[in-house]
């Protein structure tokens, strides 16, 4: 597991709160997801585990809730867990930490 500087809060993510952007740093190819539901930042990972689907791309973020448009499942970002069918899968979390004001995930 490695750190990933994802950028400063206050550059990139001071606008209103809810905010969420899809990120690359893996080494498998997979991109995550980085949002930031009230004054926590979460992450997890970008594909829907029920399709190949970018959550980012083709999904919405209500609260910590992110659903899928491609079939309309979803699920909790700050837990990965799904809420709703079709999806049964987890999301994969990582870690994130603030310091100094620069946003680190854990990939
Ligand atoms: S691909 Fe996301 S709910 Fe099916």
């Amino acid at each position: 597991m490695s750190s990933h500087e994802i950028g400063d809060v206050a550059a990139h993510w001071n606008g209103p709160r809810g905010q969420w952007r899809r990120v690359e740093p893996r080494a498998d190819g997979h991109a995550i997801t980085v949002s930031r539901i009230a004054d926590q930042f979460c992450s997890a990972d970008d594909r829907c585990t029920h399709g190949d689907v970018s959550l980012t791309e083709e999904g919405t973020l209500d609260g910590c809730i992110v659903a899928c448009r491609f079939r309309f499942g979803s699920f909790n970002v700050t837990t990965g867990a799904p809420v709703a069918m079709p999806c049964e899968a987890a999301l994969e979390i990582c870690p994130v930490r603030v310091e100094n004001g620069i946003v680190h995930v854990e990939v």
